[in-house]
């Protein structure tokens, strides 16, 4: 018989201090996640030097329960993945260190994960992945879509040429008023307002897969100017409304298109934005229509978590990937395939 292969993730690349063990590459034992956002909130975003204090507190901590709540001792894992980039750099350090420090201690082997392969693979702890597919990445750091023929291939097809689309939620929701990470309370009010301002679509040349959402960011920022001064009130769930429906338009129309000219077998969404209700709602009606298999993760594995490291690092073990002690925090480094 086959024997299991468990695997110990490790994420810290932003604002959440992560661990988790995983089965098989799919089944999750255990999944710890240390959120600063409560912390993080005051200053309206992610502050370098707090996410990297934060995440020194917590590493040891989060660890520990990892193994604790999956009844497993060291000794009985296989690899210790980490979240080797991009990411902050300080706050990268501290996993990769502590990830080290545990290999070294248990004698495993280590693997350096992309942190955007870790948000493509969450969707193997939900169901099986077809190829060829299409991965749609939405978070605060990436817009991204990827081809992927087979396990641990990527081809990228298409990105933001400015703002990621979760950055642009948060910027809106700051213009808004709303707390951070802005993206949820915009997502709220968006679906709870019956009327929306029409912003523009940035749909860029005709072919092309890229996006663009920084000028969708100033036509928000110019309509609330001009209202203030002309005197009016604005009317906030309308903005997010309006605003929501533009970046949802145009994700939506590129990823089918994408989907159909690669005629993939599956697409998935992955990352913080793929949480978005109106973004789900609408890519799952446009592929029904479309007759092509869409999944996305549960909201707490679109977000930033270890299980999705520990998932891609499984695939990574098993095709015979491994690290070593050398391994340094990555915070420019692209997503490249590690199959051939
Ligand atoms: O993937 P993630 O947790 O971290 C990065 O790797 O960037 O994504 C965080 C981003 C934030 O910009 C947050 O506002 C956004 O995801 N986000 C959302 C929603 N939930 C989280 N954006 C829109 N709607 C949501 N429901
Ligand atoms: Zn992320």
């Amino acid at each position: 018989m086959k024997k299991d292969v468990y695997i110990l993730g490790i994420e810290t690349s932003c604002d959440e201090t992560a661990a988790s063990i995983v089965k098989n590459g799919t089944v999750i034992v255990s999944n710890v996640v240390a959120s600063q956002i409560e912390s993080q909130k005051r200053f309206g975003g992610v502050v370098p030097e707090i996410a990297s204090r934060h995440h020194v507190e917590e590493i040891t901590v989060v660890i520990e329960q990892a193994l604790q709540e999956a009844q497993l001792t060291p000794a009985e894992l296989d690899a210790v993945a980490v979240t080797e980039g991009p990411g902050l750099v300080g706050a990268l350090l501290i996993g990769i260190n502590a990830a080290k420090a545990f290999a070294f201690a248990n004698s495993l082997p280590i693997i350096g994960v992309h942190h955007i392969a870790g948000h493509i693979y969450a969707n193997q702890l939900v169901e099986p992945m077809e190829f060829p597919l299409l991965a749609l990445i939405v978070s605060g750091g990436h817009t991204e879509m990827v081809i992927m023929r087979e396990h641990g291939s990527f081809e990228l097809i298409g990105e933001t040429r400015d703002d990621a689309a979760g950055e642009a939620y948060d910027k809106v929701a700051r213009v808004l008023g709303l707390p951070y990470p802005g993206g949820p309370h915009v997502d709220k009010l968006a679906l709870a307002s019956d009327t929306a301002v029409e912003f523009p679509r940035a749909w860029l040349e005709k072919d092309s897969y890229d996006f663009s959402f920084s000028g969708l960011k100033s036509a928000v920022i110019n309509y609330k100017h001009n209202l203030e001064q002309r005197g009016g009130t604005l009317d906030a769930g309308a903005v997010a409304a309006g605003f929501q429906q533009s970046v949802v338009e145009v994700i939506t129309v590129k990823a089918v298109r994408a989907a159909k000219e690669y005629q993939v077998k599956q697409v998935i969404a992955a990352g913080g934005v793929a949480a978005n209700k109106g973004l789900r709602a609408s890519l799952e009606q446009a592929f029904t229509e479309q007759g092509i298999p869409f999944s996305v993760p549960p909201i707490s594995l679109c977000t930033d978590n270890a299980a999705m490291i520990a998932a891609a690092g499984t695939e990574m073990y098993l095709s015979g990937v491994r690290g070593d002690l050398s391994m340094n925090g990555r915070p420019g480094i692209q997503l490249s395939s590690w199959s051939n």
